[in-house]
């Protein structure tokens, strides 16, 4: 380990490493305005036991000043050579240039966004440099146990809302529709190409905005995440499985390309705003906005291209720039999240820390690079100098057991894929043989008016049953509240049964009159509550 120049002093027990010093530079690719800790990260790593050192001004452009970092336990250096040399542990957000890999040393532990597909050659001089390298972009996406660290998709989630507001700056218009006493408003009619994490994060951004949203991707199962979204699901007029595994998507065939081009065509002639976010990781991005179809959008509109730096889903995008050809703005910023660099920032810094809490699991500001651990293994692309990616695929985790066949008729049969399907035959010998008991005591010991009653309760107990259980969890809640309003109004049915303005003798009763009306406005308020909440409930639901 190297212990750099503020090193704890050596002790006489050399059984217990010193704490390791974790190093954050400013960031020097040009237009970068992140950093890769934030002051409440930097809290957080010091009760881990680590110590952090910052290079002066490397949150100024992410509005965070040398003396926020002071005051969260972090000490400040002046000059980047100065914070190479003195860290264990450097955290970055871009991968590091060649005067920056110059500074490196033996046994120093890197962790970034480095692409190691896309540079070779960096891998090369790391390697050179005896270092470990940790990749965050090569984290496995699909361990649910990885979400914590994932950077790339809190950085996919700031840039397809960012990609939404430059969408809304370059067009003269609201996104919601509006009538005003000025005259009508129709809707901004928006059209995302590609339903992944960025594509999700701007049919959210751009609904709330108010404009009518909808979208398309290759991967069939992302159409309920649109919708629940409020975005609407366009569907390419050709039957092919677009998965390609790991939750990413594949190329196409030709004759998809074509359905899909057709289609692309005809929402660029009908929508304002198109935001592309469509990749295949590894692959030149597909060209799916082609010049004719730019040329055919009305004037005024605008296309965000999020894919530019892969070469850009629209024929026209230039990266890095915002053009106007035929009339339409096509946006090529390829800096989205740095755009929004105090947030992007936060949550960098959070997925390092997280990170930083899986390498040291003993809480003793040391860390260690487990080769065992499939989260770890996957994004260490450099372990002492050794290139070790890319990593041996994930074993798959073994599929559920099969469901009973009873189950998809089930699903078929009710259309709502809630229902737990049909009672096995035996259970229902039995609930039909002690409700043929119970109806048999009731009739034979209970009066004929009651058995009437008893018949009604039992067939609504089970209807009840039948359509509560139909219901989708996520409607449980407004269900609840509408099952209390109409409870209340039992309530009210039996107070009105239970005559109370009068006593036993037939007197006028003063005090049961009191607590009958006050029962009555406490019914009334749980009534009237019930479906005021029901409403409010609902209205989340709809557009
Ligand atoms: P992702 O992999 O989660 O999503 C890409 C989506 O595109 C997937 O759902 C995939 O199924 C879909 N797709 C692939 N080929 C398609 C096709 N031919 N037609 C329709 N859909 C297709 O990626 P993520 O994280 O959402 O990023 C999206 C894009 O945004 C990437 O190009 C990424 O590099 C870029 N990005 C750009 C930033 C910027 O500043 N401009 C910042 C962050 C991300």
């Amino acid at each position: 380990m190297q212990m750099g120049e503020h090193a704890v002093t050596p002790v006489a027990d050399t059984s217990t490493p010193a704490a390791q010093r974790i190093g954050v530079p400013r960031e020097i690719f040009p237009g970068e305005k992140r950093v890769a800790t934030v002051p409440e990260a930097v809290v957080k790593l010091v009760k881990l036991g680590f110590s952090v050192v910052v290079e002066s001004g490397a949150g100024d452009l992410a509005q965070l000043s040398d003396e926020d970092y002071r005051a969260a336990g972090a000490s400040i250096v002046p000059t980047a050579a100065a914070l190479w040399s003195g860290s264990d542990i450097v955290f970055k957000v871009r991968a590091p240039t060649s005067d920056e890999v110059a500074l490196m040393h033996a046994g120093q532990t890197l962790i970034g966004f480095l692409w190691p597909a896309q540079n070779p050659e960096l891998m090369q001089q790391l390697a050179a440099r005896q270092v470990t390298a940790l990749s965050i972009d090569a984290l496995p996406r699909t361990l649910s146990r990885a979400q914590k660290m994932d950077a790339l998709t809190s950085m996919a989630g700031v840039s397809g809302y960012r990609a939404v507001v430059e969408a809304a700056n370059a067009f003269g218009r609201f996104f919601n529709g509006q009538i005003t006493a000025a005259g009508k408003v129709p809707p901004a009619k928006v059209f995302i190409a590609g339903a992944g994490v960025a594509g999700l994060a701007a049919i959210g951004a751009a609904a709330s905005l108010g404009a009518i949203v909808r979208a398309n991707d290759t991967r069939a199962e992302v159409a309920d995440q649109v919708v629940s979204l409020g975005g609407e699901f366009v569907k390419v007029d050709y039957e092919e499985e677009g998965s390609g595994g790991g939750g990413y998507a594949k190329v196409m065939s030709e004759g998809f390309q074509a359905a899909q081009r057709e289609m692309y065509a005809k929402q660029a002639r009908e929508v304002d705003i198109i935001i592309t976010t469509a990749l295949i990781p590894g692959k030149p991005a597909p060209k799916l906005i082609t010049a004719e179809m730019v040329q055919s959008m009305k004037p005024g509109s605008v296309i965000v291209d999020m894919a530019a730096e892969q070469g850009g889903n629209c024929e026209l995008t230039v990266p890095g720039e915002a053009v106007v050809r035929h009339g339409v703005t096509i946006v090529g910023y390829t800096d989205l999240a740095s755009r929004m660099a105090r947030q992007s920032s936060t949550l960098y810094a959070t997925n390092l820390f997280r990170l930083t809490e899986e390498l040291c699991k003993t809480k003793d500001g040391v860390i260690n690079v487990n080769m065992d651990d499939d989260a770890i293994r996957g994004l260490t692309v450099i372990k002492n100098g050794a290139i070790t990616w890319p990593a041996p695929p994930l074993v798959a985790a073994p599929k559920p057991a099969a469901k009973p066949a009873a189950m998809p008729a089930a699903k078929k049969g009710h259309g709502h894929g809630q229902a737990s399907g049909p009672m096995p035959a035996g259970k229902l010998a039995i609930v039909a043989g002690v409700t043929a008991v119970l109806f048999a005591l009731v009739g034979a010991y209970a009066p004929a008016a009651f058995l009437s009653h008893f018949t009604v309760f039992v067939l609504a107990c089970f209807v009840g049953y039948m359509v509560v259980w139909n219901v989708k969890p996520a409607l449980h809640t407004p269900l609840m509240s509408v099952t209390n309003a109409i409870s209340s109004i039992i309530a009210i049915g039996a107070l009105v049964q239970i005559s109370p303005m009068a006593d036993a003798a037939g007197r006028p009763n003063t005090l049961i009159g009191i607590l009958a009306a006050v029962a009555l406005v406490l019914t009334a308020i749980n009534m009237f509550g019930g479906f005021a909440v029901t409403q409010r409930m609902l209205a989340m639901f709809r557009k």
